[in-house]
C-alpha cells in the first residue's frame, strides 16, 4: 500500500483524506492517505518532510500555512508551481528528491470546464481579488485562451502588478472595484477574495452580470456563499458554483500526478457535499 498524506496547521478538519479515499475506491487504487499536523512551533517543515520521506511516503499535499515553505523546499518545480509561487503537491522520488507542483489552478479550471460545462475559450472573464489564490489560477486559466481577463481588487495596484506578470496575447487588464469596465458584461466571474470568509461582498456593480453568466466563489460551505446569493438575486439565470469543486479538483490532479489516473470529480463533490449538510 503506497502512503500519501496532507500536511498543514490546523489539519483536523481537512476533507482531503475522504476525497482521496473516494478517488482510490473509484479507480481501484491501493493506497492510504492521512492528515498530518505539523506544529509550527515544535517541528520545522523541512524536518517533517525528511521524516515523511524516511517513513516511505510517496507524495504529500501541502495546505495552509506551508505552501511557501513547500515552494522553497522542492528540488524541482513545475511551471504551474513557479507561476503560482506556491506548492500544494509533492512527489517524493526514489532518489529522495522532491518534485513540486501546484494543482489548485487546474483544479478550478477543470471544475468550471468539466462540471460547469463552460469552456474558457473565447469567454470574457472577471476575477475578483489579487492574492495568493488568484495568482495560482492565472496560468492554467490563460492557457485556455479566454477572450480577455479583467482582474479587480480592493487594492488596485496589486491587481495591476499581478496582471502585468503574465506574458500572453490575451488582453489582461486590472482595476479597483469602482473601475471595472462594464460596457460589456462577463461570461465567467470568479471571486478569489477572502471577503466571503467574513461574510462580506466585494462591492462591485451588478452590471458585470449577464444572462447565463457562470459565477464562481472559491470559498465553499454547507450553504451558498454571500457572493453566490448576490449573483442569483440580481441575475437569476446565472449558474453558480462554489469552491468545493476546486478543492476536489486540485486533489484529482494530485492523484493523477501520483497514480497516472484521473478520477471523476462530480460524484466525489456530491458525496462530500452530502456529508457537509
Ligand atoms: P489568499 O491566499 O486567500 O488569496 P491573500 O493573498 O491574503 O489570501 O489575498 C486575499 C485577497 O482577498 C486579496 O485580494 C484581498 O484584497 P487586498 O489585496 O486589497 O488586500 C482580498 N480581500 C480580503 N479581505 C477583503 C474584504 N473584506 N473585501 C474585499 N477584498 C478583500
Amino acid at each position: 500500500t503506497d502512503k500519501y498524506a496532507v500536511v498543514g496547521y490546523p489539519i483536523a478538519h481537512s476533507k482531503s483524506p475522504l476525497i482521496h479515499r473516494l478517488f482510490a475506491e473509484q479507480t481501484n487504487q491501493d493506497l492510504s492517505y492521512e492528515a498530518i499536523l505539523i506544529d509550527n512551533e515544535d517541528t520545522s517543515f523541512n524536518w517533517a518532510m525528511a521524516d515523511l520521506k524516511q517513513r516511505g511516503y510517496k507524495g504529500i499535499n501541502i495546505t495552509v500555512p506551508f505552501k511557501l515553505d513547500a515552494f522553497e523546499y522542492a528540488d524541482s518545480k513545475s511551471s504551474r508551481a513557479e507561476s503560482a509561487h506556491a506548492i500544494n503537491t509533492f512527489t517524493f522520488n526514489e532518489d529522495s528528491s522532491t518534485d513540486g507542483d501546484n494543482t489548485d489552478g487546474i483544479g478550478l479550471v477543470n471544475d468550471i470546464e468539466i462540471n460547469g460545462q463552460r469552456p474558457f475559450k473565447d469567454q470574457r472573464v472577471l476575477i475578483l481579488g489579487a492574492g495568493g489564490a488568484v495568482q495560482g489560477i492565472m496560468e492554467p486559466l490563460l492557457a485556455k485562451q479566454p477572450a480577455c481577463v479583467h482582474i479587480a481588487n480592493r487594492t488596485a495596484k496589486r491587481a495591476e502588478v499581478l496582471g502585468q506578470r503574465f506574458e500572453t496575447d490575451i488582453p489582461v487588464t486590472a482595476s479597483g472595484w469602482d473601475d471595472i469596465p462594464t460596457d460589456e458584461s462577463y461570461d465567467i466571474i470568479i471571486n478569489g477574495t477572502s471577503a466571503s470568509l467574513d461574510n462580506k461582498l466585494p462591492p462591485i456593480s451588478e452590471a458585470v452580470l449577464k444572462n447565463n453568466s457562470l459565477v464562481y466563489d472559491m470559498m465553499y460551505g454547507a450553504k451558498p456563499t454571500i457572493f453566490l446569493n448576490w449573483a442569483k438575486q440580481h441575475q437569476p439565470s446565472c449558474t453558480v458554483m462554489d469552491g468545493l469543486g476546486m478543492l476536489v479538483g486540485q486533489a484529482a490532479e494530485a492523484f493523477y500526478l501520483w497514480r497516472g489516473v484521473r478520477p471523476e470529480t462530480a460524484p466525489v463533490i456530491a458525496e462530500v457535499r452530502k456529508l457537509m449538510a
